[in-house]
């Protein structure tokens, strides 16, 4: 064999190795349908070859069951089982849980062996009958008396996924979980190892690391890829970098960890003129027009905002934020994003999550850079999915 072949065969060798491609998961809400023109986002807005997997959030349980209380439900159904024909290799799950939803949500179903069999049943006859891939578990987040229900609810959930794999004759459903990146809750809410052997992957929080809730009040960023200068204490635990390491640390295979990248930003309102990271903020900042939620800004939103504001790069937490008036906003752009995907591609990591897409330019229309800016470029530097 000649050398050119030698390495050619090397390649693929490799290639192999990584077992498949990188996963881009992209979750969409339920509740953007309710925003005005032109936030306004219907499961029709979505590009059947943008992700990987696609994940609906929010469902819910009632009665031990799971459901879905959308507003558009039997539009829903239609709507997935249409970008599947589109694109015969998208998967599409559904998210049970939510902040909202809270813990408590999950209780009592989860207490007992006889309502969490009650509850697998109607999930999966639930996934079947819409022609779904799979269940996303978002229990956000179960407390340290939680942690053995947890790990036993998904456990079980495995199991029946996969004995009905067999009797369906059908690929077996997915499982995942949205889960925290705070040491803490990591601590706190999950027994890695088993749910490692359970899980086919989690869909890491990495966001939220800073807003308008810390006490004191000032300005941090929602999702830092790396710890800033400032960090001292358990603020260096609040970034990307140590989050996706200590899962690893912790247990879980870092091919089965897909890394969140928020399309959404969290903003301030300033107290001085003091606008560095670390300033001192009065409140949350102003709603954004079409969210309207104080404190958060989706990416459409922040590129109006970034008319006439400055821009700053944070070189040691390699994140962008921007100030406008009294107004401060730490956000992910392109450039923040392509750093990000390459830092996961490092670590071998198993791809990235989007929350939300329907907080992306989906549109186009307000950063000028085509529909879907952010998305695109995770999914361009990630390469083949
Ligand atoms: C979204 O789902 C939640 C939980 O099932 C439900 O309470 C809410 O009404 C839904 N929103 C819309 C707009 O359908």
């Amino acid at each position: 064999m000649d050398q050119k072949s030698l390495w050619a065969g090397l390649v693929v060798l490799m290639l192999l190795q990584r077992g498949s491609a990188y996963k881009l998961v992209c979750y969409f809400t339920n509740w953007s349908q309710d925003r005005q023109e032109p936030g306004k986002f219907t499961p029709e807005n979505i590009d059947p070859f943008l992700c990987s997997h696609l994940i609906y959030s929010f469902a819910s349980i009632s009665n031990n069951k799971v459901i879905i209380n959308d507003k558009n439900e039997a539009m829903l159904y239609q709507t997935i089982n249409s970008l599947k024909t589109k694109n015969p290799k998208l998967k599409i799950l559904l998210s049970v849980g939510g902040y909202l939803f809270g813990s408590k949500g999950f209780h009592p179903m989860v207490d007992s062996s006889t309502t969490r069999l009650e509850f697998i049943n109607s999930v999966i006859l639930f996934l079947r009958s819409h022609n779904l891939d799979g269940l996303d578990v978002s229990w956000i987040y179960p407390d340290r008396k939680d942690n053995t229900q947890f790990a036993m609810l998904i456990h079980e959930l495995a199991e029946a996924f996969q004995k009905d794999s067999v009797k369906s004759t059908k690929e077996r459903l997915l499982l995942t979980s949205g889960v925290s990146a705070g040491r803490q809750m990591i601590d706190n809410s999950y027994q890695i190892k088993k749910l490692a052997d359970d899980l086919d992957f989690i869909n890491l929080l990495s966001f939220d690391f800073h807003g308008s809730w810390e006490k004191p009040l000032v300005t941090g960023h929602n999702s830092p890829l790396r710890k800033g200068q400032l960090d001292r204490g358990t603020s260096s635990y609040y970034n990307v970098e140590y989050a996706v390491g200590y899962w690893i640390h912790k247990g879980m295979p870092a091919e089965k960890v897909i890394m969140g990248i928020p399309t959404y930003g969290h903003s301030f309102t300033l107290a001085s003129a003091n606008t560095a990271i670390g300033a001192p903020a009065s409140s949350s900042g102003a709603a954004g027009p079409i969210t309207k939620s104080p404190g958060d800004l989706a990416y459409y939103e922040i590129c109006q905002f970034l008319q006439g504001a400055k821009i700053t790069r944070l070189q040691d937490q390699q994140v962008p934020y921007a100030v406008k008036g009294n107004q401060w906003v730490g956000y992910d752009d392109v450039e923040s994003v392509e750093t990000k995907v390459q830092f996961l591609k490092n670590l071998n990591l198993g791809g990235a999550m989007i929350w939300s897409i329907d907080q992306d330019d989906f549109t186009g229309k307000s950063c000028n850079k085509g529909p879907y800016p952010l998305v695109q470029a995770v999914k361009r530097n990630l390469g083949s999915l």
